[in-house]
């Protein structure tokens, strides 16, 4: 039976693979993945890993993996329909039969209307004698009516039921309240408020839908913010606060702020650009939504330590979206919405400045790690210039490099081809180590499971290598997606067991949304599943990067070219062509 795209969507957004396999394994939290003892063989060590980016999950001793649809048919021995099955009732969906079932889209269209009204419920609270408070509280951080109004905000009454009683009169039911998380069940099958005595703030998404709020207490009591948790609407890793407005913008450029009242008084003083990730530090799935409406984003963290961390954290995130990515810092601890005000009728101005002034985030990696080195000495120019050629070496555009290591040479006084050339080697070394630790592994791997899926690959590790390579540079940048296919036919792929991935994968074409191992599951066997875990796991920490890719797609041309030889009788002369240039390219 196919199931149509929608419930699968729909099954794999509401199946978080974390929370499902934490349910049979005890996961622990390792950088961006999860890693715990694997629960298909004997192990001491956790060598089993869940990557959350791209809903997959490996064990690197016994080579199991798959996405939650394959853990699941693997722990509760059930085949594909039983154990979509299964997901579903533990998500609470029902199986598309016979038709199309549209629960779950009702339910979306009242949540909405759910949150519609609560916003607007807020609202009028606040701008009653109920919400004196929460106004008071708004008015004396400095916002207008207007930007209030423009922003949507409220205040949640300090009453347990104040805003369910007004949706029970509007005939919404406690099911739909609960699936909103504007109420909270009780043990005697009632409902309450979730947010009360707070200063309340709407997140609408791009459509203009409210999808959730964050609830501000208004004293110095914890927690300081309760915010919606995912419901079928919204997903926090997703939502940005005010990019319903900023995703206008003119000139392309998006301020990432910390929290809600930066955003808003930004907003207020003009940065229409404005934005924030809500109570999560950013994720992958954001940074692509900011990379959809600009090419610049200037990070405005709070410039306290734990905001210079989280900054620390943004800057990789975003610059894999090819995004330019510039780092603010606002003098004096302060946080944008402070220093804005502190700064009176001359504060927009002043940030105007600062905002102009912003490094690009190099400059700033830079400027962090010269304060580590004593530059009088001519041991610490040294040190300092071989730490500075480490960061340059990960810079992919040569013209970048050619500016930074101008700059460096002026600074330090050492010749600027001196200081490229030590980046270039340190990145090549890099690129060296990271194929033959791969080939170290393909080696291990041959006589496992995995060989049998891609027999063709004994035969020739190298293109195998490079086949595989690009499969999972396309699963981490569904943006190249055009490039590459355009570049590389199907057929050039010389494993059938590539071809295929690889067919499957531009066949699939999710430029917009990032690749999914659960689309493959329908279509690939469970071995071949572990497989492509595998790919994909052993290339997580070291990324494929767009020069690797292009060496790849040449290696696997090459190859296509060569073996031709047997059928050249039989090619044309433009084939043959190829072939000869393909010998000549390669004895360079
Ligand atoms: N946040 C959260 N839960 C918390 C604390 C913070 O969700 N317990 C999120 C909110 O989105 C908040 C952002 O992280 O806006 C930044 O936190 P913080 O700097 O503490 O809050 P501000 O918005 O600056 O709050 P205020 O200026 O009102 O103190
Ligand atoms: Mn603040």
């Amino acid at each position: 039976m196919a199931l149509p795209d929608y419930f699968l969507q729909e099954l794999k957004d509401r199946s978080d693979i974390n929370d499902i396999i934490s349910s049979y394994v005890n996961l622990k939290r390792r950088g961006k993945n999860l890693v715990g003892l694997c629960p298909f063989h004997n192990e001491k060590t956790g060598s089993f890993t869940v990557y959350p980016e791209n809903g997959s999950f490996y064990c690197f001793g016994c080579h199991a993996g798959g996405d939650v649809i394959t853990f699941i048919m693997k722990i509760e021995n059930l085949d594909y329909i039983e154990a979509v099955k299964f997901l579903a009732g533990r998500a609470g969906l029902k199986m598309p039969e016979d038709g199309v079932d549209d629960s779950l889209s009702k339910l979306k269209t009242r949540v909405l209307e759910i949150n519609r009204e609560t916003a607007r419920f807020y609202h009028s609270c606040l701008m009653s004698e109920e919400g004196k408070k929460g106004l008071e509280y708004f008015t004396k951080r400095g916002l207008s009516q207007s930007i209030i109004r423009r922003f949507g905000l409220g205040y949640s009454p300090d009453s347990k039921f104040a805003l369910v009683n007004h949706l029970k009169k509007l005939r919404f039911t406690n099911e739909e309240m609960i699936a909103a998380n504007v109420a909270l069940p009780t043990r005697s099958g009632n409902v309450i408020d979730r947010f009360y005595a707070r200063a309340m703030f709407p997140i609408i998404d791009l459509r203009g839908n409210v999808v959730a709020f964050g609830g501000r207490i208004l004293t110095d009591e914890k927690p300081k913010y309760i915010n919606t948790s995912d419901t079928p609407v919204y997903k926090k890793s997703q939502g940005l606060f005010a990019m319903n407005f900023a995703k206008n913008v003119k000139d392309e450029r998006l301020i990432l702020a910390e929290g809600y009242m930066d955003v808003i008084s930004l907003h207020a003083a003009g940065f229409t650009g404005a934005i924030a990730s809500l109570g999560t530090s950013l994720t992958s799935e954001q940074a692509k939504v900011i990379a959809r409406y600009a090419k610049e984003v200037v990070i405005c963290y709070d410039s306290d330590e734990a905001g210079q961390k989280a900054a620390q954290r943004a800057i990789p995130i975003l610059r894999d979206t090819g995004l330019l990515v510039k780092v603010m810092a606002v003098p004096g601890n302060k946080d944008p919405d402070e220093f804005i005000r502190m700064n009176g009728k001359d504060g927009p101005a002043r940030f105007k400045q600062l905002l102009e002034s912003s490094g690009n985030d190099v400059e700033y990696r830079l400027l962090k790690l010269k304060t580590g080195f004593d530059l009088k000495s001519n041991d610490g120019k040294v040190r300092y210039l071989t730490a500075a050629s480490e960061v340059l070496s990960s810079l992919e555009n040569a013209i970048e490099l050619e500016v930074y290591a101008g700059k460096l040479s002026e600074e330090i006084g050492v010749e600027k081809s001196a200081i490229i050339n030590q980046s270039k080697k340190i990145s090549a070394q890099r690129r060296r180590q990271r194929e033959k630790k791969q080939l170290r592994d393909d080696i291990k791997f041959m006589g496992t499971e995995d060989s049998k899926v891609n027999p063709e690959k004994a035969e020739n590790p190298r293109v195998a290598n490079a086949e595989e390579g690009i499969i999972a540079y396309l699963f981490y940048n569904s943006d190249a997606l055009r490039y590459v296919s355009e570049r590389l036919p199907a057929q050039e792929f010389r494993t059938s067991f590539g071809r295929r991935v690889y067919s499957f994968i531009i066949n699939h074409n999710s430029v917009t949304k990032p690749l999914s191992l659960t689309d493959f599951t329908q279509e690939f066997t469970v071995e071949e599943m572990s497989a492509i875990s595998r790919i994909l796991a052993s290339r997580n920490e070291a990324r494929v990067s767009a020069r690797d890719a292009d060496e790849y797609i040449d290696i696997i041309k090459h190859e296509a070219a060569f073996k031709g030889a047997d059928q050249i009788l039989k090619a044309d002369e433009e084939d043959i062509k190829n072939y000869f240039k393909a010998l000549r390219d390669k004895k360079k």
